[in-house]
């Protein structure tokens, strides 16, 4: 396998010259949204989203299609900037960021699993996963097809490195963008709906995925998803967007026994005093 350490699309920072992170204890917030807005012309998405992730903790965003969950979890990779309110991490308001290298440090420390993988067919599954080693890291050539394989072994798909991303099945191919987001031993972790699209079975299998990269890596979780499996298997908290803000915020457990109407939608249950015609 060969990377091409000069990458046209190498950004010249390295991991090395990141600031060196400010880990907040346990239980401490790590990521906090506040006042959160955002618009496209007329459409009002977010109308002011409050919502704090704790370091360590698994946050599951939960919201019928169109709710706003992919806007507001791609604010912090840079993507669909707020028109109003304050993302702050590790109490450093990245909102106010300016310089590309500001926004570099923070996806230095944040791997982004896009919805529906997002491989890249032009490259081999092992390139895809060693792209953001080759893009912001000067390992040799050696150090990064090792760490391919740690990756690649982490999320359970061994020796693929060769294949083209269309040879792996839709799990396969979840399971191998998963490596690509760990491939810089990210702090915080965004998984955009890392289940939809397969089957119950591997389905759970990417649950259970999930849930033991939390126990080995202890990183921030956000996890955008439908899938409620997923979500009792792996939110320590989650969250309902519904009409631009939080429907509903807490456990799973309290979540299954709310009365709020839109969490009753949401689980196909009807609200009290409501009768199916
Ligand atoms: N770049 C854009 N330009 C215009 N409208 C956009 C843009 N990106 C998102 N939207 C709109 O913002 C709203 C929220 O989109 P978003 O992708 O966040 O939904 P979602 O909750 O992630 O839905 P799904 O569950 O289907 O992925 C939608 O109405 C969408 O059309
Ligand atoms: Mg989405």
């Amino acid at each position: 396998m060969s990377f091409s350490l000069n990458s046209p699309y190498s950004s010249g920072l390295r991991v090395e010259e990141a600031s060196a992170p400010v880990i907040p204890e346990p239980g401490r917030p790590l990521i906090s949204f506040r006042g959160i807005e955002k618009s496209f012309g007329e459409n009002k998405v977010l109308i002011g989203v409050d919502l704090e992730v704790n370091q360590g903790e698994t946050m599951v965003i939960l919201g019928r299609s169109g709710c706003g969950k992919t806007v507001l979890t791609s604010m912090l990779v840079g993507l669909n900037p707020p028109d109003a309110g304050v993302i702050a991490v590790e109490g450093v308001e990245i909102t106010d960021f300016v310089t590309d290298t500001d926004w570099r440090n923070l996806r230095l420390k944040t791997g982004y699993l896009f919805q529906g993988s997002a491989l890249y067919d032009s490259m081999t599954v092992g390139e895809n996963v060693a792209f953001p080693m080759v893009q912001h890291t000067d390992w040799s050539e050696a150090e990064i097809e090792r760490r391919v394989a740690e990756k690649l072994g982490q999320v359970g798909l061994e020796g693929v490195e060769p294949l083209d991303p269309t040879a792996l099945s839709g799990g396969m191919q979840r399971r191998a963008a998963l490596a690509r987001s760990l491939a810089l031993d990210p702090q915080i972790i965004i998984y955009d709906e890392p289940t939809a699209g397969l089957d119950p079975i591997t389905g759970d299998e990417i649950g259970q995925l999930l849930q033991s990269l939390q126990k080995v890596l202890k990183v921030t979780s956000i996890v955008v998803s439908h899938d409620l499996r997923l979500t009792e298997l792996v939110a320590d908290r989650l969250v309902l967007l519904h009409e631009g803000q939080w429907a509903f915020q807490g456990t799973y457990e309290e979540f299954l026994h709310s009365s709020h109407p839109e969490v009753l939608r949401f689980l196909h249950r009807e609200p009290k005093g409501e009768t199916t015609t």
